[in-house]
């Protein structure tokens, strides 16, 4: 089966900040799950480069815009790696093969008659480039979002024939009730549908720095119309000499955050119906990380330095921390103490300690050699149902109830080396086989704990495999299995104490 999921695009305009990188981790976390199925994966992100907030920062700066996104675009290219995001291609919008991709379907949407040239007079917001409706200008014409003045639009534009798809999509979420998700954002989404759609502009003629209309060169396309369809042509160019639309498209996952749920669960499946595509399975859509109770964004983006989080604690435990502090679908206050609390009691303590008492135990009192003895069938069977409740959940981007239930076998891990002793039985003799069998049991279910939490820690996932002898990471193998570990290494503690 094929798996594609994406990231929303990220503005270059902006220094990347842990917002960012949540969407990001997220999923990764879901490809990676995905590729530990064997299922064929495409993960992509990529960077958002046209529009007037681009075009008016260039200025800003005494730059030309695409002086200004190749010396920001880099920015995010980097993160990626640095978080060890594992992601299948990077796209920029300003890709020569993605704008031409853009005129070409939105040039289908024309001739499937749901384009036409009118006037736009109305509030923008040159922030949100988003166009606003007087209810949202208000009395004072402030942006909702930003608190900032909207300006007065009056130009030429082509206009998208949204209105045209209002019984179109109510009979999509109908038809699939999971097309947006989580359940409160598939609601958000329906009363923003059955409150009556309008048209929306579909080009600007007041700024040249997007991608030209190709039946009229005095327009650049909107922004969103350009972005959204970096989801359907990376396809089309991310490896060369090979399309790999046919095989990847419709994507199974958007991830996105809740503030432009109205372009993914509106916008884009009508586009997709005018051009003809396929609709994608799922739009995911999730909450806000916030500092206190304000969002996250530039302005307080470097409350918490991912960075410098990083470079003191590693990626994984960022990582780690992101996808377990803030539930997935809900918004979610994140802190430096919160990190570091996090840190101590799940990572350092509950894994950390797991994992290098069962390997110091084995080396104690069995040479570094796993005994080979029946595992505790209590044990095996709380662990053994574990790889299937991850997978469920998985297929639902439930990454919070997969990262609990996994943490769940963890701390009855270490309830059970309290509960067994092993150290009790080591000093008796007649109690020889108990120990083996406790040993056993305890560095097998270890190694089924951390081939699933692969996808959030892989760094540390894969230490703790290899100090067991057993580097596999396949979901398969993350079935109890007596006998299966033999000889194994010492480990470094995975999680430092700081
Ligand atoms: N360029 C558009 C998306 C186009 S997708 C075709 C955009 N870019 S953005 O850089 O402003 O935001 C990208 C994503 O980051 C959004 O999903 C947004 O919700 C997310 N986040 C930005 N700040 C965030 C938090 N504080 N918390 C969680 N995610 C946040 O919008």
């Amino acid at each position: 089966m094929s798996f594609y999921v994406t990231t929303p695009i990220y503005y270059v305009n902006a220094a990347p900040h842990l917002g960012h990188a949540y969407s990001t981790i997220a999923a990764d976390v879901m490809a990676r799950h995905m590729r530990q199925r064997g299922e064929d994966v495409f993960f992509l992100t990529g960077t958002d480069e046209h529009g007037e907030p681009v075009a008016l920062a260039a200025e800003r700066e005494g730059l030309t815009p695409q002086e200004l996104v190749d010396r920001n675009a880099p920015r995010f290219v980097d993160l990626m790696p640095r978080l060890n995001v594992s992601n299948d291609f990077f796209i920029r919008t300003s890709d020569a093969e993605h704008m031409a991709k853009v005129q070409e379907i939105l040039g289908r949407i024309r001739d499937n008659g749901h384009v036409y040239e009118g006037i736009y007079e109305g509030w923008y917001c040159p922030r949100c480039a988003d166009f606003k409706t007087d209810a949202e200008a208000g009395d004072d014409n402030l942006c909702p979002i930003h608190k900032t003045p909207l300006t007065r639009e009056k130009e030429d534009n082509y206009f998208f024939r949204l209105s045209a798809f209002q019984d179109d999509l109510l009979r999509l979420l109908d038809e699939q009730p999971e097309f947006v998700m989580p359940r409160h954002r598939y609601n958000e989404a329906r009363s923003f549908i059955e409150s009556g759609l309008q048209d929306v502009s579909l080009s600007r003629s007041t700024f040249t720095w997007g991608v030209p209309v190709p039946w009229d060169e005095k327009h650049v396309f909107y922004v969103w119309f350009d972005a959204l369809l970096n989801y359907y042509t990376a396809l089309s160019y991310a490896r060369e000499g090979e399309d790999l639309t046919e095989r990847f498209w419709p994507a199974q996952f958007h991830l996105i955050g809740k503030d432009i749920l109205k372009f993914h669960a509106v916008f884009w499946p009508a586009m997709l119906l005018a051009a003809g595509l396929p609709l994608p399975e799922h739009v995911f859509v999730h909450g806000f990380l916030l500092i206190g109770k304000d969002k996250m964004g530039k302005s307080a983006g470097n409350a918490i330095d991912p960075f410098a989080i990083m470079d003191e604690y590693g990626t994984d435990a960022l990582r780690f921390y992101l996808m377990r502090e803030v539930s997935f679908g809900h918004d979610g206050s994140v802190s430096l103490e919160g990190f570091r609390a996090r840190y101590e009691t799940e990572l350092a303590n509950d894994l950390g300690n797991l994992a290098s008492r069962t390997i110091a135990m084995v080396h104690r009192y069995r040479d570094g050699v796993v005994p080979d003895a029946q595992l505790d069938p209590d044990l095996a069977a709380e662990i053994d149902g574990l790889e299937g409740e991850v997978r469920a959940l998985l297929d639902r981007a439930d990454l919070t109830g997969a990262a609990d239930a996994i943490w769940l076998r963890v701390r009855r891990l270490n309830r059970y080396v309290e509960e067994r002793a092993p150290w009790q039985l080591a000093k008796d003799e007649a109690r020889a086989g108990d120990l083996d069998s406790v040993l056993a049991s305890l560095a097998e279910a270890l190694r089924v704990v951390a081939v699933l939490l692969y996808p959030w820690i892989p760094e540390s996932s894969a230490k703790l495999l290899q100090a067991l002898g057993a580097p596999q990471l396949e979901l398969a193998s993350a079935r109890v299995q007596a006998g299966r570990l033999g000889a194994i290494a010492k480990l470094d503690q995975l999680f430092p104490k700081h």
